[in-house]
């Protein structure tokens, strides 16, 4: 990517996990919107469910997710209360006991849970939900937090997937992020994993933290992966967001990267990842191995992005349980109430904890298939993908027309209704799918950098 262009296209633009993307969630929807929808799921399809655990043992300052930090174990044990009991309500308004194919749990911290509670939790689900043979159970895993027994319970209920939190080795940038968490912490985390067999194992990293170099950041994917060996490696870029985090204040702006060192980290950490470690590269932040689930769905064109990003579940329903969960029907978008507190409160009183959503049309639902296809596959042809919703490739010619400065730029090359995305424009993809946020308006939103 040439330095003028990443100054050029320092956007900033959705990360379309979703479309319409959750800033354009209103209260219109309820708990009572989300009762019906889930009253009118065909019984029939199949389910991915999220578990949000929103709580952290300690704040690290570079944290975009939605936790609360808590000492002591009372708080949690509530929340596990009325997650238990979300899940009944949840099950009780599905027309009947529905599959699942994929559970993930997410947060924060799942690993603050107690062992036992996190073994409830999988029996609870797998009593009201019939869980596919071969489904993914997956687990968001802080090394600080987890011990042997806590892994052996685990592996125990059937977790499929580790996804280890690494973000950077270099004890200098761990203090600047407040995350200490020295490279012998996570390597006897993956021993326990490896030794109770839970099969696959990933790790997150990311670039563009307070005091990280180019040469760090290299550095600690190599030790990371020789001494890993993640099937699958997440890149992220750090999102940062101080009007929204108010703990990122804590990281001075000096001690940020600027665009350029941030550009160089990211090019340079793919490179690695890629032509070295040999690992697939998906969309604009994950890596596989050749052989993993992500690289083949990638090569087969049957990769999805949801709110936890890239993934291989083709499920259409995604369910959130928890506070700040999200989920995803074909009625539409809801979000629970993030606030911990408010969350246990409607819980408590038998209510579903929706606070926002949107219903979506038919127009949403196209617009939808051309971002994820965009994001996944970095091509589109328009006129098969519109055929499938019945309608005419050319309704998008002022999209198209829109693609222009990008085009002239060398970034994306449009041919009739198809477009591809060029290696340099890749990490711009966003900005591509941006042309087709019908919701977009310029200067409406603030995200954080293309990259
Ligand atoms: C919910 S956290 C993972 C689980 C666990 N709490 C942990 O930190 O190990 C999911 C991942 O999001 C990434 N992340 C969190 N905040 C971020 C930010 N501001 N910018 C980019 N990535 C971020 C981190 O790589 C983190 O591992
Ligand atoms: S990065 Fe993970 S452990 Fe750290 S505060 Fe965020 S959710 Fe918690």
């Amino acid at each position: 990517m040439r330095p003028d262009l990443a100054a050029k296209y320092d956007l900033r633009v959705p990360r379309y996990t979703s479309y319409p993307t959750a800033p354009h969630f209103h209260p219109g929807v309820t708990g009572e919107t989300y009762r019906g929808w889930l009253g009118g799921v065909d019984p029939a399809l199949e389910l991915s469910l999220y578990l949000h655990i929103a709580f952290c043992a300690e704040m690290c300052w570079f944290c975009g997710c939605h936790t609360k930090i808590t000492k002591r174990y009372a708080p949690v044990a509530a929340y596990m209360e009325a997650l238990w009991r979300e899940i009944e309500l949840v099950a009780e308004a599905l027309p009947t006991r529905m599959t699942a194919r994929h559970i993930h749990f997410g947060g924060g911290s799942p690993t603050i849970l107690k062992s036992d509670d996190f073994v409830r939790t999988i029996d609870l689900l797998k009593s009201r939900f019939l869980l596919k043979d071969g489904a993914e159970v997956a687990v968001e895993l802080d090394p600080r937090t987890a011990d042997e027994a806590y892994v052996e319970a685990m592996a125990g209920a059937g977790v499929t997937r580790a996804s280890i939190g690494v973000q950077d080795l270099d004890p200098k940038v761990q203090q600047a992020i407040n995350r200490i968490q020295p490279y012998d912490v996570t390597e006897r985390v993956v021993e326990w994993l490896r030794k109770y067999r839970v099969p696959e194992v990933n790790i997150d990293l990311i670039y563009g933290l307070p005091h990280q170099s180019v040469d760090g950041l290299l550095k600690t994917i190599e030790t990371a992966v020789e001494g890993f060996k993640p099937r699958r490696v997440a890149l992220f870029g750090y999102a940062h967001v101080p009007w929204m985090k108010k703990h990122q204040r804590l990281i001075p702006e000096e001690s940020l990267p600027d665009t350029n060192a941030r550009w160089q980290q990211y090019e340079l950490g793919c490179r690695l990842l890629t032509e070295t470690l040999g690992y697939v590269q998906i969309g604009l932040d994950h890596f596989a191995a050749p052989d993993d689930a992500m690289a083949v769905a990638l090569k087969e064109k049957r990769l999805h992005r949801n709110f936890q990003g890239y993934t291989t579940d083709s499920a259409t329903t995604l369910i959130g349980f928890g506070a700040s969960g999200i989920g995803s029907l074909p009625q539409g978008y809801v979000a629970n109430e993030g606030e911990v507190h408010a969350y246990q409160r409607t819980i408590a009183s038998g209510g579903l904890a929706v606070t926002r959503g949107i219903a979506i049309n038919d127009d949403d639902r196209l617009r939808r298939e051309i971002i994820e296809r965009l994001m996944c596959d970095l091509e589109i042809d328009l006129d098969a993908v519109a055929g499938r919703h019945g309608v005419d490739g050319g309704r998008f010619d002022a999209e198209l027309a829109g693609l222009a400065p990008l085009q002239a730029d060398g970034l994306v090359k449009v041919d009739g209704h198809r477009i591809a995305v060029t290696e340099e424009g890749r990490t711009l993809v966003r900005a591509v799918c941006a042309a087709f946020d019908r919701y977009l308006k310029a200067g409406e939103q603030r995200h954080s950098k293309a990259v």
